[in-house]
């Protein structure tokens, strides 16, 4: 049975960042989306689809745009619970907040609470796939893959492997990193919408024969994604010189080891050198763009300019990062972008945010509407507050009706979220 979604639709033939970005896009004001079996079966104008499928069942979302559902490219679920804690940089952050909170993740009771409620708040924002960071627990991977299936969900989860420099009950070793990984890898990787990430953590917390053991599993398993932070602080930087002193630079430690390639994915990305730059260009690696935590934890200014040269995907950080939505993430992105004077088109924020960071984990499935793709939605009511509609009433297109719902949007303009066809949040 067909069930046709309608409102105002916008889809992408172009990568904005490589064309005009208003070229880039397709907006329909009346669209529609055709669902069959949870994936897209057709998109374009309302009366070419009312034509097509006659019989289809009819939700009609009115004035409200149609995209595909965010995708978070880096979170870490398990940070959940101590999301917009105070008053530190990165390596006191970590211990101070995060230790304790990821110490817990041993109990999968606990694991299972945190997972739902992260997911919930997701769905809630719009955010219909992620990749998330686990903890050094197995269980923390079990319960999160567990809690995405139960609402059919592609997800992209690893366990988190850390030997050194973190508290010894959040400590595992390169043999148990690497079993434990294969293990998870096996169990999950391909089952359902999951896919298994291979996860170390960063340089700092992994000694060089635990980074030889996950790139080793890399090699074994090309097919997976390898996700892990790079230069996001000064003094993380000057930490890894110390750790590291035969190493060129940052990247050099992950690329001594294995854990340089295509299918990276290198959370933060800041801080980079020219080689650092050049060589994540040249092996096709993507960066991840985390502008509330960057600016939340003090870290720095992205540089966007690298969306020319390399995949750049967008996240909240979760919880680095200040906020769960994906519309804050693209204001911040938006405000950072500024700070380096460049003003960031509403089209390449948009993208940033569904094709983009799906883009970043190479994949086809979600983050676009595209015929044959997975019907992973969202409907955003482009008048959500007050503050919002009195703006969006100014409006004389479509990318100055939508911006505001960027710079000023939260959950409350999250009118729907749809995963493989069906509407997830309970909405009048
Ligand atoms: N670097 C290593 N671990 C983390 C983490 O959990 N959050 C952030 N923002 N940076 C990290
Ligand atoms: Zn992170």
């Amino acid at each position: 049975m067909t069930t046709l979604i309608l409102g105002q639709t916008l889809a992408f033939d172009a990568d904005p960042f490589a064309v005009p970005p208003t070229e880039a896009a397709r907006h329909e004001r009346r669209g529609a989306i055709a669902i069959d079996g949870g994936r897209i079966a057709a998109a374009g104008p309302v009366d070419a689809l009312l034509a097509a499928y006659p019989q289809a069942d009819r939700i009609d979302h009115n004035e409200a745009l149609i995209l595909p559902g965010f995708v978070d490219a880096h979170v870490h679920y398990p940070q959940t619970a101590i999301i917009a804690s105070w008053g530190k940089r990165l390596i006191d952050w970590l211990e101070t907040y995060t230790f304790p909170e990821e110490a817990r993740f041993g109990d999968a009771e606990y694991a299972a609470e945190i997972a739902n409620c992260y997911l919930d708040l997701a769905l809630a924002h719009g955010t219909t796939s992620m990749c998330s960071f686990c903890t050094i627990h197995p269980e923390s991977v079990d319960a999160f893959f567990t809690a995405a299936a139960s609402r059919n969900m592609a997800i992209w989860a690893g366990k988190t492997c850390m030997d050194r420099n973190a508290p010894e009950n959040l400590r595992d070793t390169p043999d148990s990193a690497y079993d434990a990984s294969r293990a998870l890898l096996e169990r999950w990787h391909g089952r359902g919408r999951a896919a298994y990430v291979i996860t170390p953590r960063f340089s700092p917390t992994s000694s060089p024969a635990q980074l030889e053991a996950l790139g080793a599993l890399w090699a074994e398993h090309p097919d997976c994604l390898m996700q892990t932070h790079l230069s996001e602080q000064t003094d993380e930087i000057a930490w890894v010189r110390s750790l590291f002193p035969e190493a060129r630079d940052y990247l050099d430690t992950y690329e001594k080891h294995g854990l340089l390639g295509a299918r990276g994915l290198y959370g933060h990305a800041i801080h980079l050198t020219e080689r650092e730059r050049d060589r994540l260009a040249e092996v096709g690696a993507a960066a991840i763009h985390c502008p509330t935590s960057n600016t939340f934890i003090g870290s720095g200014l992205f540089d966007m300019g690298l969306a020319a040269r390399m995949r750049v995907g967008l996240a909240t950080d979760t919880g680095g990062g200040s906020n769960f939505s994906m519309l804050r993430t693209m204001a911040a992105a938006y405000e950072v972008a500024q700070l380096r004077g460049t003003a960031l088109h509403p089209a390449q924020l948009l993208w940033l945010a569904t094709e983009g960071s799906a883009r970043a984990l190479q994949t086809e499935e979600v983050g676009r509407l595209a015929i044959g793709g997975a019907a992973d939605l969202v409907v955003l009511d482009l008048a959500s507050t007050p503050a919002i509609a009195q703006r969006a009433g100014q409006a004389e297109d479509i990318w100055e009706s939508v911006f505001p719902t960027i710079m000023m949007g939260d959950d409350r303009a999250v009118a729907q979220t749809y995963v493989a066809g069906q509407a997830m949040l309970r909405r009048p």
